[in-house]
């Protein structure tokens, strides 16, 4: 079989491990993700949730194996992590050198180079020639919290602005970042305080027509009446939020925003935790309109699936920060940072940003076919392989989240794993791993139009 987006992997993958086919030989889940799903709604905590309860024993390219030997299509990539695929080789070899050969100091305490070439590569990769610095972390969410932290040293301010739709993660800073209450803030508070919410722009769910500049003249009005702009540390923003519904805002937005930001004093941070790293079809989803962010947060992405996080910025906002101000046991582990510079490497060598691009030009016009057929679909929407459809009662805008859940079960049924997300609950999305074959993605697609049909 010919795989023109990926030919080396169209069978095996580099690997050597997993066929990239779906084969399904039970229902799903079978009898031993059922038996392993007893024994984990007995051992873990309830609150753990688990989408899909099918146990994966192996993963590569585009396909997930599990332990009834079902092989089901990954369009999830464990949320946009596994960009370069599962059991990446240039992760696992770097990974297996690293680990036989130390697997942790703690960098605070006597350091490796891996962790400063994570952060030279950062330095390089992020937008912007300016002079930059990183720091390590070990998740998104604490990214973020540390983007807050330098944030406010450098301006001595406390606000912090987030917009509607956002998520930002679940410690009691990002939580009181997220907007979304149910399930990720739900009976936590109370929550951390000096954080304002701006209105986003979500062209589809607007009332009437708005552009890129009014919806940020509009944001700005309510930051500059409700917090004001020299209280404002910083505003923090995903360029395409994730969680919130892969809302796309209208062209100029985040232009006038980061603008505004620099008038102002006000630090500009991209939170690209799910959009960095090759995912939209560049290399920062920033770089699609020139924004050239103050920090920029990273996670996800990065390393391959291991667990990694960064800030990367200004390099007079970074080192602002008194010595041993940043840090933390694990951040940047030695074998989290060999992940990642095998994860880059194979960004940059494979071509996955135009790999992203060539998904985009695949999937598009194939679920705005459907859109034509379907009046479930009100809008498709998305960048390079961060793609959705958002589900409405057809002619209108209202969201149906249990029409999405039912097209979700019937694609989970049938071998393809997909994600819901949405502030409504209403939006499925597309994160497939950037180096899956070009068979498997018409196949998902195939899989998809027969939910629309179902
Ligand atoms: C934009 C964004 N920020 C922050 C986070 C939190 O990252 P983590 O789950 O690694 O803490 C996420 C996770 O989905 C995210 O999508």
């Amino acid at each position: 079989m010919t795989d023109t987006l990926h030919p080396d992997l169209s069978t095996l993958d580099a690997a050597g491990a997993v066929e990239q086919r779906r084969v399904l030989v039970t229902e799903l889940p079978g009898p031993r993700s059922r038996e392993l799903q007893a024994r984990k709604v007995a051992a873990v905590a309830a609150g753990v949730g688990t989408m899909l309860p099918v146990y994966v024993v192996r993963a590569g390219g585009g396909i997930l194996v599990d332990v009834d030997g079902n092989q089901l299509i990954d369009f999830g990539s464990g949320i946009a992590v596994t960009s370069v695929g599962n059991a990446a080789p240039r992760v696992v070899a770097r990974v297996q050198d690293q680990v036989a050969g130390l697997t942790h100091t703690c960098f605070m305490v006597t350091p490796y180079e891996g962790y400063v070439a994570v952060c030279e590569a950062l330095n390089r990769l992020t937008p912007g020639d300016h002079v930059k610095r990183s720091a390590l972390f070990n998740s998104g969410a604490e990214a973020v919290e540390n983007a807050v932290k330098i944030a406010r040293r450098w301006t001595g301010r406390d606000a912090v602005v987030v917009f509607d739709h956002a998520y930002h993660g679940r410690t009691n800073l990002t939580m009181a970042m997220t907007a979304k209450n149910m399930p990720y803030k739900d009976g936590f508070g109370p929550f951390a305080g000096e954080v304002y919410r701006a209105p986003m722009s979500y062209p589809f769910q607007e009332p009437a027509p708005i552009s890129g500049t009014e919806a940020a003249a509009r944001a700005i009005s309510v930051i500059e009446k409700q917090v004001g702009a020299d209280r404002t540390a910083a505003l923090v923003i995903e360029p395409i939020q994730g969680e919130g519904g892969f809302v796309v805002p209208a062209e100029g937005f985040l232009p006038a925003l980061a603008d505004w930001c620099t008038r102002n004093g006000v630090v500009f941070v991209a939170d690209e935790i799910q959009t960095g790293f090759a995912r939209t079809g560049d290399m920062f989803a920033c770089e699609h309109e020139g924004v050239v962010p103050d920090l920029v947060t990273t996670a996800k992405g990065i390393a391959g699936g291991l667990p990694l996080a960064a800030v990367t910025g200004r390099a007079e906002i970074m080192d602002s920060v008194h010595g041993g101000g940043l840090g933390g046991t694990y951040g940047g582990n030695p074998v989290a940072c060999a992940a990642a510079l095998g994860a880059i490497a194979t960004i940059e060598s494979d071509g996955l940003v135009e790999r992203a691009r060539r998904i985009e030009a695949l999937m598009v016009p194939r679920l705005r076919a459907l859109a034509d057929r379907f009046g479930q679909i009100g809008e498709v929407r998305g960048r390079g392989a961060m793609i959705a459809v958002e589900i409405v009662t057809p002619g209108t805008r209202r969201p149906d989240a249990a029409e999405t859940s039912r097209l979700s079960a019937a694609c989970h049924a049938a071998g393809l794993v997909t994600l819901t997300c949405g502030t409504y609950g209403n939006v499925l999305r597309f994160l497939p791993p950037l180096v899956i074959g070009e068979d498997l993605l018409t196949e998902g697609l195939d899989i998809l139009e027969q939910a629309f049909a179902g």
